[in-house]
């Protein structure tokens, strides 16, 4: 009897201009466009196997070991709902395909790294779902089509299908058919750029991004500046700075993002804290280290970004790296770099590396 499985893996992506707020939260479209780097080693990653059985009963999925219930209507039930369609569709231009569309899946996923601890987990997790599923049902869908599917699932996760440099287009149809996800450059491009990650914390975050996104779109008069006045232009200008492989620039539009969106939570009300004192420890680490630098003559040499959690994510060209983490390890002595899985601090190269 034919065994009808396949297992892909996707890595999480760090946005450089972030992703905060929707405009349909079914749908999940955004209220502005937003930029990624999809860290492509094996640290931070989902890898999902999906298995379709005429005996299997219902869909069922497992995340790291434990089940989780796939809710009627809810994001996971969307992400493969959608995915059985477009292989109904396969199924109907070559009839000799097996009708796996008509099968349950069981679908099992790991993260090789904390759950939803500001580290991205839902994003490489979706990816690696909906791509997992593409390969059970052999369709023959680009990595942007895929995109809109797993943007069903987690907005970020539409990112996490291409590796390199993503933008994700906001789009402006109603149904979501132009909010998809796209390649700037690819990590061939510009390689000498590598993300240190510093793990803050690995609790589960407070303030889940769906909540908290809500809460901003209904009270945040910045968040409504931001969108109009200043995310457009930005992602124009990183895209040309990537393109032209200036980290200068680069560096300067990440921060800048980085601050205003955590200064969109502190603008919701109630405010939501997502960054800790060593988050802001690390942000004075990395100013005072880019300060010194262009105090004698030189450019920006580190770039910090955070998520919706305390974790910082250091962005700098290769040249940087063995500075900046003898600096993290020296004024935070309980790092434990380069432990691996992550310790407190961990080191994961974007590029490559
Ligand atoms: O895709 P979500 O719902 O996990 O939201 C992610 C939001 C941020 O990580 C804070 C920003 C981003 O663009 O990834």
């Amino acid at each position: 009897m034919a065994i009808y499985q396949a297992t892909a893996s996707a890595p999480v992506n760090i946005a450089c201009i972030k992703y905060w707020g929707k405009r349909d939260t079914k749908l999940i479209l955004p209220t502005n466009s937003s930029l990624s780097v999809t860290l492509d080693q094996d640290h931070l990653r989902s890898t999902t196997t999906s298995r379709a059985d005429p005996s299997f009963e219902k869909d069922r999925l497992w995340l790291n070991g434990s089940e989780e219930e796939i809710k009627d209507g809810g994001r996971l039930a969307t992400c493969i709902r959608e995915m059985k369609s477009l292989r109904r569709e396969v199924e109907q231009k070559n009839p000799n395909e097996p009708k796996l569309s008509s099968f349950a899946v069981h679908i099992c996923s790991r993260n090789n790294f904390p759950t939803a601890a500001g580290l991205a987990s839902s994003a490489s997790g979706f990816a690696a779902l909906v791509s997992s599923l593409a390969a059970l049902y052999k369709l023959p869908a680009t990595p942007s089509q895929l995109s809109l599917i797993s943007r069903q699932g987690s907005g970020s996760a539409c990112r996490s299908l291409f590796g390199g440099f993503v933008a994700w287009k906001m789009g402006s149809a109603s149904d979501g058919s132009d909010s998809l996800a796209v390649e700037v450059a690819p990590q061939s491009h510009w390689p000498d750029i590598h993300a240190l990650i510093c793990v803050v914390s690995d609790d589960k975050k407070g303030t889940s991004s769906t909540s908290g996104m809500q809460r901003t779109v209904e009270t945040s008069p910045l968040l409504q500046h931001r969108i109009k006045h200043v995310v457009p232009e930005r992602m124009n200008a990183i895209s040309e700075a990537i393109l032209a492989k200036d980290f200068d620039t680069f560096a300067r539009i990440t921060m800048q993002d980085s601050n205003q969106f955590h200064a969109v939570c502190l603008d919701t009300d109630p405010p939501i804290f997502y960054m800790n004192d060593v988050s802001r420890a690390i942000i004075a680490l990395v100013t005072e280290y880019n300060r010194l630098s262009v105090e004698n003559g030189g450019k920006l040499k580190a770039a910090y970004t955070y998520d919706a959690g305390p974790n910082a994510v250091i962005y700098a060209p290769k040249e940087n790296l063995k500075e900046i983490i003898s600096m993290v390890v020296k004024y935070f002595p309980q790092a434990e770099p380069f432990k691996d899985p992550f310790g407190l601090f961990g080191a994961q190269s974007v590029g490559a590396g």
